[in-house]
């Protein structure tokens, strides 16, 4: 049986564009929207902008190749030529997201089909099924053609294969997906008695006496097997990743010294498991977007960019996509205030991006993105967002130094994939698990905490942190046990919350009470669930609130750091604490608020040395650098020395941030 554990820490090199000798700076380039003369006119506002590169081709398929075999590449080749005359590198996509008309027209199986049973229709982008012979067929040969005909060509610094895998589909239900599943399951459990093992289908009498009989998990009368549901979600994960190798190879060959990418949506893809992609492109990159009314916005930017790292194993990454001011399909699409796209840009290079880049070069005039931000806006250069690209440009440019340099933190956070797919299963014990919202009470009080922060696989090596906090691990397999057991038991510190370490990767409780997957490492066991009613709290010795869930804990070992003082647990350990070898492994049993967070954080980041900056400043340090940006509306104070590398200045003891202003030390 093949395991679905994330690769560990044993990605080959990176390699960076070697081409670009500064950061990145630049966006998504759609020249094809345009008349030639306004090429002129962008090349020259790219040079006055500091640009350094740009994305060209993402959605051009149609105009590359207007009938089938016939290939029109002229205006690439003016567009490539303007761009090398200026200086300006290229980030060339393969553009496969975005299939012609006369593709979907010619081969209709290869249009995607939900769990409805709904085919996906054209006219907009991405209709086609991984899992398509005919879209693969014809997605390699664009890219072969690109390749033969770009792979010399001496503005071409980066291939970006596609755009966003997996973004607005997800999972294809038609039958040719339905056949490569009951492929891809024979290859992973061999046998029909393995499968029906795995997935228990002796429940409600699913047992399958011949691979055909098994379906994609489409919508059924009642939950599917949550067993064929995980599969078929690792599955998708690999059809679309299997699409990105086969672009990949032929770039590769074709252009072996071109790095290739594709850009990842880290924090906003469930249907990708980027762990099993990280190690597949030569550079991870990432597109990111605020969610504008969300107040707390810079620490999500902040906590995916961390994520984004622990994807690139710590080395250095590259923001390939973020706005310059609002998006256009939020409810309501915000503007970014003054500064406000300064500070999001310098914190992703902050947290090791080796760049800053958008989407998109020149606002849309046609098409569902023309309310969409972009460099230079449809009010043209005499604008506030123009002048501000035209600084950030100069920002970026000052910061080439930092290329490669890294991030270090002692603390990480376990981001899990197959453990935001066991959430969203249904009938589980409350309908209020939410995988993000906990990663994320954890990671913002670390981030007010001052903390650094690193996210790692389930499997990672994680020997070199003094704190590894998992929250809502849902999913632990044997190998993970023993993973956490053996960084517990070496010295580390383990902070796991509620809803942990209950079955195994076939969605399989292990026999016995309570989380088999963690009670022995915990020295717990769980004796029964008490979910919350919607709105109820329960509190926590010392003044601490949580609400969703409570549940009867059994010390077998472990001691309680705090009981529950009221609810159907008062009385019982809510937070635990189990010595084991040189390490200790911690337990949480309810959702506390961030405060709670904080308090039964404190004595597990003992030796962690928090940044000393004022609470509305976000410190990070690069590796001889340290940036300083100011959230807050006043100026701040910081006790640091250094070379400013944004303003020239130097700063001996003590520097000033003004209120939204960012400094970046070399220290
Ligand atoms: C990204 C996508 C871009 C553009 C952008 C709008 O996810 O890659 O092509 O659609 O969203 O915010």
């Amino acid at each position: 049986m093949s395991r679905s554990l994330s690769p560990r820490a044993t990605a080959a090199a990176p390699r960076w564009p070697g081409r670009l000798r500064s950061l990145a700076f630049g966006g998504d380039y759609n020249p094809e929207q345009w008349p030639e003369d306004v090429w002129v006119e962008d090349v020259r506002l790219m040079r006055e902008a500091g640009v350094s590169m740009v994305s060209v081709g993402i959605f051009s398929w149609a105009l590359l190749e207007p009938t089938e075999g016939e290939y029109d590449f002229a205006w690439l080749d003016r567009v490539l030529e303007l761009l090398h005359d200026a200086g300006i590198l290229v980030d060339l996509a393969t553009p496969t997201a975005a299939p012609p008309a006369w593709f979907s027209r010619a081969y209709p199986e290869s249009l995607p089909v939900t769990a409805e049973g709904v085919t996906l229709g054209i006219g907009a982008r991405e209709s086609f099924c991984p899992s398509s012979v005919d879209y693969r067929r014809a997605a390699v040969r664009i890219a072969s053609a690109l390749a033969d005909r770009y792979s010399d060509h001496p503005a071409l610094a980066l291939w970006h294969v596609h755009n966003e895998y997996g973004a607005h589909v997800g999972p294809c239900y038609c039958t040719a997906s339905t056949q490569a599943f009951r492929g891809w399951l024979r290859e992973r459990y061999g046998t029909l008695d393995a499968l029906n093992d795995a997935w228990g289908t002796s429940f409600w009498g699913q047992s399958y006496g011949d691979w055909e009989e098994i379906t994609a998990p489409r919508r059924a009368p009642m939950p599917v097997n949550p067993a064929q549901q995980l599969d078929f979600r690792r599955f998708s994960s690999a059809e679309y990743l299997e699409c990105y190798r086969l672009e990949r190879d032929v770039l590769r060959e074709l252009s072996p010294d071109v790095p290739v990418t594709t850009n990842f949506m880290a924090t906003a893809c469930p249907h990708i498991d980027y762990w099993h992609w990280a190690d597949e492109v030569d550079v991870v990159t990432n597109d990111h977007y605020l969610i504008a009314e969300d107040p707390e916005n810079h620490v999500h930017l902040a906590m995916t960019a961390d994520l984004c790292r622990g994807l690139a194993r710590g080395r250095s990454w590259l923001l390939l996509e973020h706005s310059t001011g609002a998006v256009n399909w939020q409810p309501r699409n915000l503007a970014k205030a003054p500064g406000e796209m300064r500070r999001n840009s310098l914190a992703h290079v902050a947290r090791g991006s080796d760049g800053a880049m958008f989407f998109q070069w020149r606002a849309s005039r046609s098409g569902a993105e023309k309310f969409h931000s972009a460099m230079l806006p449809h009010a043209g250069t005499d604008s506030r967002i123009w002048r501000e690209v035209v600084e950030l440009g100069a920002d970026v440019g000052a910061l080439a130094e930092l290329q490669g340099t890294r991030v270090r933190a002692d603390v990480a956070i376990v981001w899990d994939w197959e453990a935001w797919w066991g959430l969203e299963l249904e009938f589980l014990p409350t309908v209020d698990l939410d995988y993000q919202e906990r990663i994320r009470a954890y990671y913002e009080t670390l981030w007010h905490g001052k903390v650094a922060v690193d996210f790692v696989s389930r499997d990672a090596d994680l020997s070199g942190y003094r704190l590894v906090v998992a929250p809502s691990l849902y999913i632990v397999p044997g190998p993970v046990t023993r993973n956490l057991t053996e960084y517990v038991e070496g010295g580390g510190r383990l902070v796991v919350s509620f809803f942990s370490g209950l079955v195994d990767e076939s969605d399989t409780i292990p026999p016995g009470p309570h989380p088999g997957g963690l009670r022995d490492l915990l020295g717990i066991t769980i004796e029964e669930f008490h979910p919350l009613a919607a709105g109820d709290r329960v509190g926590v010795d010392g003044g601490l609130r949580a609400d969703v869930w409570s549940e009867r804990v059994v010390l077998r070992g472990a001691t309680a750091l705090r009981r529950f003082v009221d609810g159907p647990d008062a009385g019982e350990p809510a937070v635990t604490r189990h010595d084991v070898g040189a390490g200790s492994a911690w337990y949480v049993a309810t959702r506390l608020d961030r405060h709670g967070l904080a308090d039964v954080l404190e004595p597990a980041l003992a030796g962690v040395e928090p940044l000393d900056v004022p609470a509305e400043v976000e410190g990070v340090r690069r590796e001889g650098y340290l940036f300083l940006i100011n959230h807050g509306d006043a100026e701040a104070v910081v006790a640091a020395s250094g070379h400013d590398l944004l303003e020239g200045s130097e700063h001996d003891g003590e520097v000033a941030i003004p209120a939204g202003g960012v400094r970046v030390l070399r220290t």
